[in-house]
């Protein structure tokens, strides 16, 4: 799990027009809480539509690890039976949570609060990333962790006896923090309180109270304050997981830069914590309308339908609409290199922490490709002079990162010369069918030797 087998080098280069519906995989937000929640109840949790990519299928494992049962049906529902509030056990082995970052804090949250201890580690991206903003917090429960420097993983856990409640202010405008801490308040008396100055995505306040739990959520000026109460029998629950907006990215965008192309994309959550890229699209001119505009299990929801849109300018991206696209940066920079003008975009520093630093990461590979990116620590800009204007035909690095993979492989959809990157492999994290789906629509995709 802490590494992926062979790197898979693979080019995408233009070939026709993408057409038809892509049905993406479910939402990994979601999907990784589904799991963890589930596992947290006392009884049968059943889920449909849960992502089956490895950063999921880590979490699966892990809950296993901790005692609960996990198994998957021959129709593909998903059945829990948890072991309820502080009923984790020891795992007796190492968790390995691969790639997977929201795995491992969240999963480190719920067991934060229960006596035992627990080793986590991952691949070589994961083991890079910061995790004292999580251990941090964790701490003021009562928990210790001993990682590597700055925290880092592999890192062991050791889980409050008696834990205290906690009121915190996220430092960083993270749901996984936030989600971390709460999740971690489940088994702490009394009332856990998180105060996020800027609202990041909510799933784990709205699946809390869908699983039984007090959660209330005020907006102030000091931001929006989440208050848990301690100590719930969580109750199972039958869910069914929508499909998921950051991989809904991939094909709307490629739909948008591919030549004659005319795309729908069904079922999409278009919770505002998350939808921050199809607004910015919309701002930039492209032709992406919102169809059949509905409400699922208290989630808005529509089918997307995007057409290919030679127009598209550059635009100033809100600041304050990061949180709800921050996984859509990479891919948002690509359709900028087909736009027209500057795409400017600030309070990212975000970026520089996840899978890879997604600001460095594109840079480098659009620039290799011959597109204009300048940066800052917190903003980069990316030059579009119009569709097919970036010569292309350089190799990049995915960095073991999905999202910079399928990234560049969209930019590559667009090209005459292609694009290649150098290990298509992570994208089996988070959206295991992209190939298959994109060469459904009309992409071309060739696996070269490593
Ligand atoms: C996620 C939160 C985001 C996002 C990640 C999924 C979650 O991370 O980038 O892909 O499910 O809570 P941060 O909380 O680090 O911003």
């Amino acid at each position: 799990m802490s590494g992926h087998g062979p790197a898979q080098p693979m080019t995408a280069r233009k070939a026709g027009p993408l057409t038809g519906t892509a049905l993406v995989p479910g939402d990994k937000s979601i999907s990784h809480r589904s799991l963890i929640l589930g596992a947290l109840s006392v009884g049968e949790t059943r889920v449909r539509g849960l992502l089956e990519g490895d950063d999921v299928l880590a979490t699966a494992e892990a809950m296993r690890a901790f005692g609960a049962s996990v198994v998957r049906n021959e129709d593909g529902e998903w059945v829990i039976h948890g072991v309820g509030t502080g009923g984790f056990g020891e795992p007796e082995d190492v968790i390995d949570c691969g790639n997977a970052g929201t795995g491992v804090r969240l999963i480190m949250g719920a067991m934060a609060t229960t006596p035992i201890a627990a080793t986590f580690t991952g691949d070589a991206s994961l083991r890079s990333r910061p995790m004292a903003r999580i251990t941090d917090p964790l701490a003021l429960f009562g928990a210790a962790a001993h990682g590597r420097a700055k925290g880092r993983l592999p890192l062991t856990m050791i889980g409050a006896a008696n834990p205290v409640p906690v009121r915190y202010t996220l430092p960083v405008p993270s749901a996984q923090v936030k989600s971390t801490v709460l999740l971690a308040g489940l088994n702490a008396p009394g009332q856990t309180v998180v105060i996020e100055p800027e609202a990041t995505r909510d799933h784990t306040e709205r699946m809390l109270r869908g699983f039984g739990a007090e959660v209330t959520v005020e907006d102030t000026d000091e931001g929006r304050i989440i208050t848990l109460t301690g100590q719930p029998e969580l109750k199972p629950q039958s869910i069914d997981v929508p499909r998921d907006p950051s991989s809904a990215a991939f094909p709307v965008c490629a739909a948008l830069i591919v030549e004659g192309s005319d795309v729908l994309v069904p079922n999409i959550g278009l919770n505002p914590t998350r939808a921050g890229l199809f607004e910015t699209l919309r701002d930039m001119g492209a032709d992406l309308t919102f169809e059949n505009t509905r409400e699922e299990s208290g989630e808005p929801v529509a089918d997307l339908r995007a057409r290919y849109s030679p127009e598209m300018q550059g635009i100033e991206v809100p600041p304050e609409r990061a949180a709800s696209m921050i996984d859509e940066y990479p891919i948002l920079s690509v359709v900028a290199s087909q736009a027209s003008g500057t795409t400017m975009m600030r309070g990212v520093k975000e970026l520089r922490v996840k899978e890879s630093d997604r600001i460095d990461a594109m840079a480098v590979g659009l620039r290799a490709n011959g597109v204009t990116v300048e940066e800052g620590e917190d903003w980069w800009s990316v030059e579009g002079h119009g569709p097919g204007s970036a010569p292309c035909g350089a190799r990049v690095e995915a960095r073991l990162d999905h999202r910079i993979a399928m990234s560049f492989l969209c930019l590559g959809m667009a090209s005459e010369a292609g694009v290649t990157v150098d290990d298509a492999g992570p994208i089996a994290t988070s959206f295991p069918v992209f190939r298959d789906l994109m060469e459904g629509l009309g992409g071309s995709f060739r696996l070269e030797n490593a």
